[in-house]
């Protein structure tokens, strides 16, 4: 039976390089693991009135939909050395209500890419410290910052670069050994 990992893609726009890299690693993952882009474009910002009442039909969707899955892979660009705005809204809206957090124990793991030579070490870190607070035990080794994503693939968003892919190989199969650690 393989996982069902949601994956999480901080970036909105049409030919995202973070998009491209979930793809790729969905793509490369052992069949003992689903990994799934579940998307976040349409989630009103978090809002607690909203949650004292009947709250948004996308928030209550969302919530359902991650907590049927085993665990979360999370693909961000670096938006000004930090995780940019619509990632940290989707944590924010799964976290609630209190008590109630969908990310609650699992397994997690955390991918940052840029244009940039960095491979948005500064996002990466950032969302880590979330994860903590969320009780969601995350991959630390191999840690995964792909800097000059925009190299990396073809028009159609394939992935063309050999050394690149084998590095994502190699992530995603420690992601896949991670997942079943935690889970048993
Ligand atoms: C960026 N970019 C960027 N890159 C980086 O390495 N560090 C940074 O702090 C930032 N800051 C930043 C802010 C904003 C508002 C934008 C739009 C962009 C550049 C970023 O790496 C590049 O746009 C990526 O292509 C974004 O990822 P996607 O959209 O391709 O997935």
């Amino acid at each position: 039976m393989s996982r069902k990992v949601a994956v999480i893609v901080g970036s909105l726009r049409k030919g995202s390089y973070s998009r491209f890299t979930a793809q790729a690693l969905a793509a490369l993952a052992p069949v003992s693991l689903a990994l799934e882009i579940v998307e976040i474009g349409d989630l009103p910002f978090y809002d607690q009135d909203l949650d004292e009442g009947t709250p948004p039909a996308a928030w209550s969707r969302f919530r359902e939909t991650i907590a049927g899955y085993d665990g979360v892979l999370f693909v961000t660009p670096e938006y000004n050395r930090s995780l940019p705005a619509v990632i940290k809204n989707a944590i924010d809206v799964g976290s609630r209500p209190y008590g109630a957090s969908v990310w609650n124990g699992k397994p997690a793991g955390v991918v940052s890419i840029s244009i940039g030579a960095l491979g948005g070490f500064g996002a990466n870190h950032h969302l880590r410290q979330s994860l903590v607070f969320l009780n969601m035990p995350t991959l630390q080794q191999p840690e995964a910052y792909f800097g000059n994503a925009g190299s990396f693939f073809d028009e159609e968003g394939r992935l063309v670069n050999e050394g690149t892919k084998a590095v994502m190989q190699a992530y995603v199969d420690a992601y896949a050994a991670w997942v079943e650690r935690v889970l048993g």
